[in-house]
């Protein structure tokens, strides 16, 4: 299975994406995971990309195509995979097509989660992620925590992104609505857009996406 995770910031693609990964035994690719990774082990690409995700702007094309190609390259990626927040322009969208028909290989499904501004808001500000083994929590949705021990690994490394502080919130949502929206019209155009209702509660998001890929 391929597969495109779209949708704005806090739409809910990492929750989605790690019960997919599981359930569908694919790799999980998310360009965000990669590069505050890069940013927390202070590599020469974490001092690039450092700015531009404090400021919720996105990190240049040319940083980005490669790294994913990079890694769909790998032999671990044969058998599937799961881009969780690339493309996200046109041109990162040409660019993984391109190389999509380089290679004879084609995307199954681009899954679009949709969610209101107001909700992303929220859902943003009260997010809290462990920094040791990717969790996400909510200060007061299920999971819930405020900061501290991590259910799930035991480390101290529950915070709040540096991203999710309201003011860069609302430039994400702006970035998104400008820059990556436009996706949506061109994964239909491809007949390759599913969309799902992300307000609803986690485990029916997942049960309806679910359905449809196993229905394909
Ligand atoms: P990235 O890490 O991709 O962040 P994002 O797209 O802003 O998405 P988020 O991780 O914020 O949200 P999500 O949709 O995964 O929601 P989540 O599941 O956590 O990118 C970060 C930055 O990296 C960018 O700003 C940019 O700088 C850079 N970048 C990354 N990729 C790039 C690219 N391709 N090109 C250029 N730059 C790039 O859920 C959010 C909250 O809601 C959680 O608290 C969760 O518990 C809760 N929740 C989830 N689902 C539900 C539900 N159904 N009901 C109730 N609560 C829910
Ligand atoms: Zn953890």
């Amino acid at each position: 299975m391929r597969l495109v995770l779209l949708g704005p910031p806090g739409a809910g693609k990492g929750t989605q994406a790690a019960k997919l990964v599981e359930e569908y035994k694919i790799v999980h690719i998310s360009t965000g995971d990669i590069f505050r990774k890069n940013i927390k082990e202070q590599t020469e690409l974490g001092k690039q990309v450092k700015d531009y995700l404090d400021k919720g702007l996105l990190v240049p094309d040319e940083l980005t195509v490669d790294l994913v190609w990079d890694r769909l390259d790998q032999d671990d990626c044969k058998n599937g995979f799961l881009l969780d927040g690339f493309p996200r322009t046109i041109e990162q969208a040409n660019k993984l097509q391109k190389g999509l028909e380089e290679r004879n290989i084609k995307l199954d499904k681009v899954i679009n989660i949709a969610v209101d501004k107001e909700i992303l808001v929220k859902r943003l500000a009260g997010r809290r992620v462990c920094t040791n083994c990717g969790a996400t929590y909510h200060i007061d949705s299920k999971p819930t925590k405020v900061e501290g021990i991590c259910d799930l690994c035991n480390s101290n490394s529950v915070i709040q992104r540096e991203d999710d502080k309201e003011e860069t919130v609302l430039n994400r949502i702006e970035v998104y609505e400008n820059q990556t929206a436009p996706l949506i019209g061109y994964y239909e155009d491809l007949n390759l857009l599913f969309n799902v209702d992300g307000t609803l509660p986690v485990d029916e998001v997942f049960e309806i996406i679910k359905n449809h890929l196993d229905n394909m």
